[in-house]
């Protein structure tokens, strides 16, 4: 719920090119600090971190055209047992944001103190998020986002600490709301019937409490299923159509994800990749999501009889963290189990039109560079051609150009989810070849399965500073597979 508005111009506290000029925006209040929490009856209450105390964080719904200022207070204790950092940077994965409000990761911020890049210190700090589209171009929206902790070294600990919660954006074709009357709107299921899904995986010690490895540098993998926070937890549905916006918000872990009735498969339309709706909606029998990818997915439960359980389910096996080399399970893990008995509240007025989102056109001619980022390991840890996290950017895109990005897999029998902050890209080959059609939409994650490489078209419009890439296994991005671009004028 927002706290006010803060007045047209007002920049608000943020450095750097503080976002002025802007219509009034909205104001949100979040208090970063420990909450308690209950993972599962059978599980003690525990000590975790929050966004307002909270896991998952409190559920945004932003518009487009509609600017909105967060201020985030740091309460967290000045010093920690164990794991992660309370200093802490905020990134809105992967809303279209101006530099300075974009979670840099040494743009860290406690109550009392603040990193290198930071010239004011202390307790708050203000992310304005413009909500507009990229290059203004309605084709540019994007629906399903989350935000979460980026702190420079610590940001494994501290997303798997609780640091994590969805933020939904809407506008008049993708508008929430499905009985609108406009004939435009797509009327997706919307309200109570448009459930975010974030799914994440924790280990537990034998006294029931959440435990991490930081030292083990290859990826953590946990032994129990958490959605929304709860180990394997069921849900009630009624008899018609819901959206759910599945996230895959582990540290480690990589997804295959099913929908089964009495052990057999079902279909689902699958509308999104990354939060980007799709041209047209792809019927699908599973979806797989390395770490941080996003789909939305229609599911109409009106095919079931009453009573029916469904379950979710994985079938993607981590022998452990080490390993990303993966297989799939003989018996797949049940995630979450729905039960077909609510009464339907009324008609099912949501649809899924064969027209979702038009996308925006590759155009070539504006291609000004292409470049090769190889993701290798070295005795040192993770790189991205050959160098760790130095804070030094990488590149210099100009403002205004497109790129092409040639991501390659060359640290052996790895994988790594390799994420690009500011615009979202599409992939013109995968290993060579045309991408599936799931793959054709606009996405800021690239999954580099061992030895892959992906050819990403990307385009920098908009916002000039720093941005970052960096592999989305916290654990490698944390040591240090992340690499700094600047966007120049
Ligand atoms: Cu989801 Cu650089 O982050
Ligand atoms: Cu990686």
């Amino acid at each position: 719920t927002p706290i006010g508005t803060l007045g047209e111009g007002e920049a608000g506290r943020a450095d750097h090119q503080a976002w002025a000029g802007s219509p009034a925006q909205l104001m949100y209040k979040i208090d970063v600090k420990v909450g308690s929490h209950r993972f599962h009856p059978e599980l003690p209450t525990q000590e975790v971190w929050g966004y307002d105390g909270k896991v998952p964080g409190p559920l945004f719904h932003a518009r487009y055209g509609q600017p909105i200022v967060v201020r985030f207070r740091n309460q967290l204790p000045s010093s920690v047992q164990g794991y992660g950092s309370p200093d802490i940077s905020v990134h809105l994965h992967n809303l279209h944001t101006p530099s300075e409000s974009d979670g840099y990761p040494e743009d860290w911020f406690s109550a009392t103190a603040c990193g290198p890049t930071l010239t004011r210190a202390g307790e708050y700090k203000d992310y304005h998020y413009p909500m507009v589209y990229a290059g203004g171009d309605s084709k540019e929206a994007l629906g399903t986002m989350w935000y979460h902790d980026h702190r420079h070294d610590f940001t494994a600990g501290n997303v798997y600490r609780g640091l994590a919660g969805f933020f939904l954006a809407f506008d008049g074709l993708d508008s929430g709301n499905e009985n609108d009357p406009n004939t435009g709107a797509l009327r997706l299921p919307s309200g109570e019937f448009d459930v975010p899904l974030m799914l994440a995986d924790r280990y537990f010690d034998s006294g029931g409490y959440v435990s991490f490895d930081q030292f083990n540098q290859d990826g953590f993998i946990g032994d129990k299923w958490l959605v929304n926070g709860k180990v394997q937890p069921y849900f009630h549905v009624a008899p018609r159509k819901y959206r759910f916006r599945l996230l895959a918000a582990g540290t480690a872990r990589i997804w295959d994800l099913q929908l089964r009735y009495q052990n057999r498969v079902q279909s689902f339309i699958q509308i999104s990749s990354d939060g980007n709706l799709f041209a047209s909606p792809v019927l699908r029998s599973n979806v797989v999501l390395g770490a941080a990818e996003r789909a939305d997915l229609v599911i109409d439960f009106s095919r079931f009889p009453v009573g029916s359980e469904l379950f979710l389910t994985n079938r993607l096996k981590h022998l452990d963290g080490r390993k990303a080399e993966v297989d799939l399970l003989p018996t797949p893990d049940q995630l979450l189990k729905f039960i077909v008995d609510r009464p339907l509240p009324g008609p099912d007025n949501s649809r899924v039109l064969s027209r979702l989102r038009d996308q925006p056109t590759i155009d070539m001619a504006q291609v000004a560079a292409t470049r090769n980022f190889n993701f290798g390991r070295s005795s040192g840890g993770w790189t991205i051609n050959d160098r760790l996290f130095d804070g030094r950017p990488i590149c210099t895109p100009k403002m205004g150009t497109a790129e092409i990005w040639n991501l390659r897999n060359t640290s052996g029998g790895w994988a790594h989810p390799v994420h690009i902050h500011f615009e979202e890209g599409r992939i013109l080959k995968r290993n060579g070849i045309d991408p599936p059609a799931w793959e054709r939409g606009r996405k800021d994650v690239f999954l580099l399965g061992p030895n892959e490489n992906v050819q990403v078209y990307l385009r920098f419009r908009d916002f000039p500073g720093k941005y970052i890439m960096h592999c989305h296994n916290t654990i490698h991005e944390d040591h240090a597979m992340m690499a700094r671009f600047d966007i120049v004028a």
